[in-house]
């Protein structure tokens, strides 16, 4: 198979190799003479003038086309004039701001930057290795957990680029989903980093998502709501459109990044507090604050675009979402019902059902919709000081855990 790095390969070898006499190569057909006089002459004068049809090129540019396109000349972009969706206004323009609290949340992204090879996994590996170091319940929630994660961050990912960033039409959202797009990149990376650390079969931890029933139902529901969206011929514009936006909002941050992640990420930071597998523990609880964010820009947006347009909202509307987001918890249930046949991590599925029955609430009450479990309690309220990792230093001791990078400083 053709691949430019094996031409770089070749390219190199060539330059230090000792001098041998190359291969010979079949000739080449032999073509008429006066074909190939005809061809060479027409590429010289081509070479010749390529300056000039640049310059013609440019004589010809139709600026007042271009501006028209901008609407060039139409009075400046005022804050009213900006909507999540549907908007009219000039999307080149990120100022003046609108909603604050995007800006703000690309602002928090950014300074919480870090990268997977940052931490450091030998103790992880030499874990992995040692025949006695986990239990088989325990090893198989880390296969499961990168098995699910490593292809569910891509799905995240292609949604925000290729489905619903052009339809969100604000830029200071777009500013943000942006970012949110190469913090996914960071985090499929982590799981490919964590997988190559652990010299983990690859083929089976990123075929999971196809391959075992438990990872393949939730990757499945996620992508069914992506499908509409990723049409290219699909616009908002209309009651039915609009709902279908909202739909995607809610598949992918209430119940993808705000369900599906969640009794992965307990299980594997269950497992670093009892010091075992700390640098894959380190790697989740990093992605864990950023999926944070992403769920709060989500609901964020979600009730933006609900105060925008309060017809979208209608009751048989919401008695849909809400039926969204049981289906996600009940494919959460059932992932924790795989991953943990027995009690493993001081946790087993009964405690988890109760603590996604208790997340389920949450994501429910954020977007202003009724509690589906009434007095469901959080069994895991570490989760949420991980979650807020400004209260939680040296979690582990591997590093400080709160860090942040050059762009944060304050120049008061
Ligand atoms: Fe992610
Ligand atoms: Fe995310």
């Amino acid at each position: 198979m053709l691949n430019w790095d094996e031409f770089h390969e070749d390219e190199n070898t060539v330059a230090e190799a000792p001098a041998q006499p190359a291969a010979p190569k079949p000739a080449p057909a032999a073509a008429e003479p006066s074909q190939v006089a005809e061809a060479s002459g027409q590429y010289a004068v081509a070479e010749a003038d390529r300056l000039e049809r640049a310059r013609k090129s440019l004589e010809e540019l139709d600026v007042a086309a271009g501006l028209e396109e901008l609407e060039m000349g139409a009075a400046r972009i005022e804050v009213d004039d900006k909507q999540m969706i549907n908007a009219r206004a000039d999307l080149n323009q990120l100022v003046p701001f609108k909603y604050e609290w995007a800006w703000q949340k690309y602002l928090d992204g950014s300074a919480n930057h870090w990268m997977p090879q940052e931490v450091n996994m030998n103790a992880d590996i030499a874990l992995w290795k040692s025949q006695e170091g986990l239990t088989a319940d325990e090893r198989r929630i880390v296969e499961r957990s990168l098995g699910y994660f490593s292809t569910a961050d891509s799905l995240v990912a292609n949604n925000l680029v290729l489905a619903l960033y052009r339809l969100i039409t604000n830029p200071e959202c777009r500013q943000y989903l942006l970012r949110q797009a190469f913090e996914e990149a960071i985090h499929t990376h982590a799981y490919q980093y964590c997988v190559e650390s652990l010299s983990m079969d690859e083929g089976a931890v990123f075929n999971m998502y196809r391959e075992v029933p438990s990872v393949a139902a939730k990757s499945a529901w996620s992508l069914k709501h992506t499908q509409s969206l990723s049409r290219p011929d699909f616009n908002t514009g209309t009651e039915e459109t609009d709902r279908e936006l909202l739909r995607n909002l809610v598949a992918f941050y209430c119940v993808t990044e705000g369900i599906f992640f969640y009794c992965g990420f307990s299980q594997i930071l269950s497992m670093g507090r009892r010091n075992k597998m700390t640098g894959v523990a380190e790697q989740f609880q990093y992605i864990l604050r950023d999926e944070s964010m992403h769920l709060n820009f989500g609901v964020d947006m979600i009730n933006q675009i609900k105060i925008e347009n309060p017809n979208l909202w209608t009751p048989e509307f919401q008695d849909e979402v809400t039926q969204m987001i049981l289906e996600g918890t009940e494919l959460e249930i059932a992932y924790a019902r795989d991953t943990m046949p027995r009690g493993v991590l001081g946790m087993n599925a009964a405690i988890m059902e109760e603590y996604l029955h208790f997340i389920c609430n949450r994501r429910l009450a954020q977007i202003g919709l009724k509690e589906q479990f009434p007095g469901a309690e959080n069994p895991f309220p570490w989760m949420s000081e991980i979650i807020d990792l400004r209260k939680e230093k040296n979690f582990f001791e591997t590093r400080v855990t709160e860090y942040q990078v050059g762009g944060a400083l304050s120049w008061d």
